[in-house]
């Protein structure tokens, strides 16, 4: 496939902050049709990025012979029954987080891309994240040559802040149209009770992020969940220690009013650590910035950065993008596929019921 002709699904804040520009920009991808149910502001970002097909309906798109893949992103329920039926319909489909609501809805996902041979990647940034792929490749030199002992412990931490936005706080476009009604929590596990689905939700769309980037690091699948202890007045702020690849680790959530963005990741071995720090999420160009500590002898601290300067400067959400397009072209894996994701689903009721004495 020399040119992968896509359409995108929603033009909302992380569509046209995100994903529409960066998709538009790759040489070998046509961004050719969009389907958003609000038709003013489906109109202003098919003008602004010269989009040539507008549809109301993403069945719109499935039908589309002219398209080989969609992006999605859309409220977290709704945007896993478009991704199903996109993917039903043999269109390969670039989702945002979280996959799915519920493990249920994500093995329907998976028995549609199935059914119509197509495949899915969920967007995991992080994954992309030059800075962070520099986390990885220490990870696996030094776990296969021991240099700094096992690994002892993983601190994953998320207080987050109100600046993930670095500024780039509004829609290049708004419009006062009404945004749909959603399948209103049908998708939802059937054992979790309803005064609890926010906070469930809440957690679910921000650690998986942190959940994911660990498993990846530990090139781990499952994950146990040993205990969990969250605030009961909002089900979200707290601690949960988890084994991820026979290692302890945890997951920090949190809220704080913050400048800038306060989440980290430090792998501990027994003779040193490998810490990421995330950026804003929307700061461009700017990688994760790793710290790399090697006790022994010569203590040593160094800070490692990406020495292509395309890689120094560079935003993970482009670089999503780009592996999304290339692997569609060339028939390669995702780094971040439906189907291993679908392990965070799973892990994420596992926390809440464990959460709820329903264990
Ligand atoms: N990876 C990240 O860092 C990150 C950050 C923020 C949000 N997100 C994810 O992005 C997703 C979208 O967030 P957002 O802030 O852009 O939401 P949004 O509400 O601004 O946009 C959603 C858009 O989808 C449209 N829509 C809803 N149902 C539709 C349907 N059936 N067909 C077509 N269009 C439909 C709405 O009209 C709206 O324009 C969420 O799932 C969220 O988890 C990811």
């Amino acid at each position: 496939m020399d040119t992968v002709r896509l359409g995108y699904v929603g033009c909302g804040f992380v569509a046209q902050s995100i994903h529409i520009p960066n998709l538009s920009a790759l040489p070998n991808a046509k961004l050719a049709a969009i389907a958003e149910v609000r038709p003013k502001l489906r109109g202003m970002v098919a003008e602004k990025y010269a989009i040539p097909k507008q549809y109301d309906s993403h069945l719109h798109l499935c039908e589309d012979k002219d398209i080989d893949a969609v992006g999605v992103s859309a409220p977290y329920e709704t945007q896993a029954e478009i991704a199903a039926d996109l993917l039903r319909a043999g269109k390969h489909v670039f989702m945002e987080k979280p996959m799915a609501v519920s493990v249920a809805q994500g093995e329907k996902m998976l028995a549609a891309a199935k059914q119509g041979g197509a495949r899915l990647m969920v967007a995991y940034m992080k994954r992309y994240d030059a800075g962070n792929e520099l986390v990885k490749k220490a990870m696996d030199e030094f776990r296969a040559s021991g240099e700094l002992g096992p690994v002892t412990y993983i601190r994953a931490h998320g207080f987050c802040g109100q600046q993930w936005t670095a500024g780039n706080s509004q829609p290049i476009f708004s419009t006062d149209e009404k945004p749909p009604a959603g399948p209103g929590g049908n998708n939802l596990p059937d054992w979790l009770p309803k005064q609890h689905a926010n906070g469930y939700l809440n957690y679910l769309q921000q650690y998986t992020h942190n959940l994911n980037l660990m498993r990846w690091l530990m090139d781990a699948k499952d994950v146990n969940v040993r205990s969990v202890d969250f605030d009961p007045s909002n089900g979200y702020h707290g601690i949960a220690v988890l084994e991820i690849g026979g290692v302890r680790a945890v997951i920090e959530s949190g809220a704080m009013s913050h400048f800038g963005w306060d989440e980290h990741t430090t792998v501990y071995f027994r003779d040193g650590w490998i810490r990421t720090e995330a950026p804003p999420l929307l700061l461009k160009n700017v990688p994760a910035s790793v710290e790399i500590y090697k006790a022994g002898k010569s203590q040593q601290i160094t800070t490692a950065m990406p020495g292509d300067p395309n890689e120094r400067w560079s935003w993970s959400y482009q670089r999503e993008a780009a592996h999304f397009v290339e692997s569609v072209r060339n028939g390669t894996p995702f780094r971040s596929s439906g189907e291993d994701t679908l392990h965070d689903v799973r892990f994420f009721e596992t926390v809440y019921r464990t959460f709820l004495g329903l264990k």
